[in-house]
């Protein structure tokens, strides 16, 4: 048993960390040819890690099953950024004690950031008992094992490591689109935003190499995919922890070269965003023009509390030189509304960078006090009623820029890579544009795959309607 431990989980040292291939481990014969469940909460790269315990599952022989009810072999993926994300763990979790009443054999686990929690893995070895296994982030190339242990000795399993280095090449994984891929380029994160749990449970920032990033972009594209989309919490700081002169900007380019269609990238922290990145999206034409680029608040006083590096100054010169740089640029955002000390006046400055950018989206919540990160410390007045009222205002506003510049682009054609059926209207089919809009598309014929041109008939604020064009 090996638990998590926040104070370990805080250390960066200079060691170098190391790179290794996967090596695989068998799977107890016992659920050999069973079925399993895999739940996956939180950002994209805990979606792909999603991918990868579905793959090593599907490897050992196991096979997917998208109902509960049939699973031998339940695994939630978890994430921990807001304690709204909690609650939504622990609420399936007394699902599957229900389920473990009348079939008991069924195995469950937990994995993912809650899993990296000193609290949450203490919570669960005291009161939830019917978990069997544990594995945290830094050891899902481990998972095999640890299941196996839980059956051997009968007993919860609990393998969770603090202290990280590692970064595990060819893991295999069961991808959900075979259109659109994701590809991670920089795992864990040290920037320590105040207010984050995120460093604590995905630990040191570790690139991989670029070799490794581009054979698996051509594997990709070979495969047939149409999109990739490059992964980290911040991807402007790939490279800085593996080479002294290359970076995103030179990534960018080189896997613009594998001449796969289309090229994305999130997230972007403004203070890692230099010069020749803009330079880089807009030179190449299959690196998509959207950019996430998160500024959290517009208050200078409370984007210093949150430990962010940059200014509503800096963030909005970055903010203009990306739009005017990069042509038809989309720009979305994050935003936190209520972080500890939050005035009236700091809010109000935050509308106000909201209605100079006019950002295309915004990603908007509040504060969640996240365990051991120095913002959970600080003194916090406000009243949840206010800040609930201030999300609702910053919503409102929010919702009519990207409105707005949704409706700029009625009238237009749009190239947009169709990802499937739409999820709101079954005759219609769901495309992007290239920057990032979501279509709804009518087509008499099946589209699902490709990269077709789109006339837009009607704009929404959070998608388009348009129609497929054959011959232009
Ligand atoms: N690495 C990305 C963010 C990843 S988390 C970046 O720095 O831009 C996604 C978003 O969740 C953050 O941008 C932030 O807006 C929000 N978030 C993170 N921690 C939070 C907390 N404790 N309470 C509320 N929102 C939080
Ligand atoms: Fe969290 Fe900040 Fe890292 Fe983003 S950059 S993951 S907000 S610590
Ligand atoms: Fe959540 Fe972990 Fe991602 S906390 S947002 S799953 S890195």
């Amino acid at each position: 048993m090996n638990l998590p431990n926040m104070l370990e989980a805080k250390k960066r040292d200079k060691s170098e960390f190391c790179i290794y291939d996967y090596e695989e481990i068998k799977l107890d014969e016992s659920l050999v040819g069973k079925k399993y469940y895999v739940r996956t909460y939180g950002c994209q790269m805990n979606e792909h890690d999603g991918e990868r315990i579905k793959g090593v599952l599907t490897d050992e022989g196991m096979i997917e099953t998208d109902n509960l009810d049939e699973a031998d072999l339940i695994i939630l993926n978890t994430c921990a950024i807001r304690e709204n994300a909690h609650d939504k763990v622990f609420g399936f979790m007394g699902l599957i004690k229900k389920m473990k009443e009348t079939r008991p054999n069924i195995l469950m686990g937990i994995c993912g950031c809650m899993a990296q929690e000193e609290s949450v893995v203490k919570e669960i070895m005291s009161k939830y008992k019917y978990v069997d296994f544990i594995f945290g982030t830094h050891n899902l190339n481990k998972m095999i094992k640890v299941i196996n242990e839980r059956i051997r000795t009968g007993k919860q399993n609990i393998e969770v490591y603090s202290v990280t280095g590692d970064v595990v090449e060819n893991i295999p994984e069961k991808r959900d689109s075979s259109i659109s891929a994701w590809v991670d380029i920089i795992l864990g994160c040290d920037k320590f935003c105040t207010y984050c749990i995120v460093p604590y449970t995905r630990g040191k920032q570790r690139s991989r190499k670029k070799e490794d990033i581009i054979n698996e972009v051509l594997k990709l594209k070979d495969m047939g995919y149409k999109e990739i989309t490059l992964l980290g919490q911040n991807v402007n700081a790939y490279g800085k922890d593996l080479y002294t002169d290359y970076n995103l900007a030179n990534l960018l380019r080189d896997v613009s070269k594998t001449g796969i269609d289309r090229i994305r990238f999130v997230t972007s922290h403004p203070w890692d965003f230099t010069d020749e990145m803009i330079d880089a999206i807009s030179e190449c034409d299959n690196v998509m023009p959207y950019v996430h680029l998160p500024i959290q608040s517009g208050s200078n006083r409370i984007l210093k509390l949150m430990g962010r590096r940059y200014t509503k100054e800096e963030y909005l010169e970055l903010y203009n030189k990306i739009r005017n740089k990069i042509k038809n640029v989309s720009v979305t955002t994050d935003i936190i509304v209520g972080f500890p000390g939050e005035t009236e006046e700091d809010f109000e400055e935050t509308l106000d960078v909201v209605n100079t950018c006019k950002f295309d989206g915004a990603f908007t919540f509040v504060f969640s006090p996240r365990e051991n990160t120095p913002a959970a410390l600080l003194q916090d007045n406000t009243p949840i009623e206010v800040k609930n009222e201030r999300l609702h205002r910053l919503n409102e506003i929010v919702n009519n820029y990207s409105n707005m510049r949704n409706q700029e682009t009625v009238g237009t054609i749009q190239k947009c890579l169709v990802t499937g059926k739409s999820e709101k209207d079954s005759n219609k089919y769901a495309g992007y544009t290239e920057n990032m809009k979501l279509v709804n598309i009518d087509s008499d014929e099946d589209i699902t795959g490709k990269i077709v041109n789109v006339k837009i008939d009607e704009a929404k604020s959070f998608s388009l309607n348009g129609t497929y064009i054959k011959n232009i």
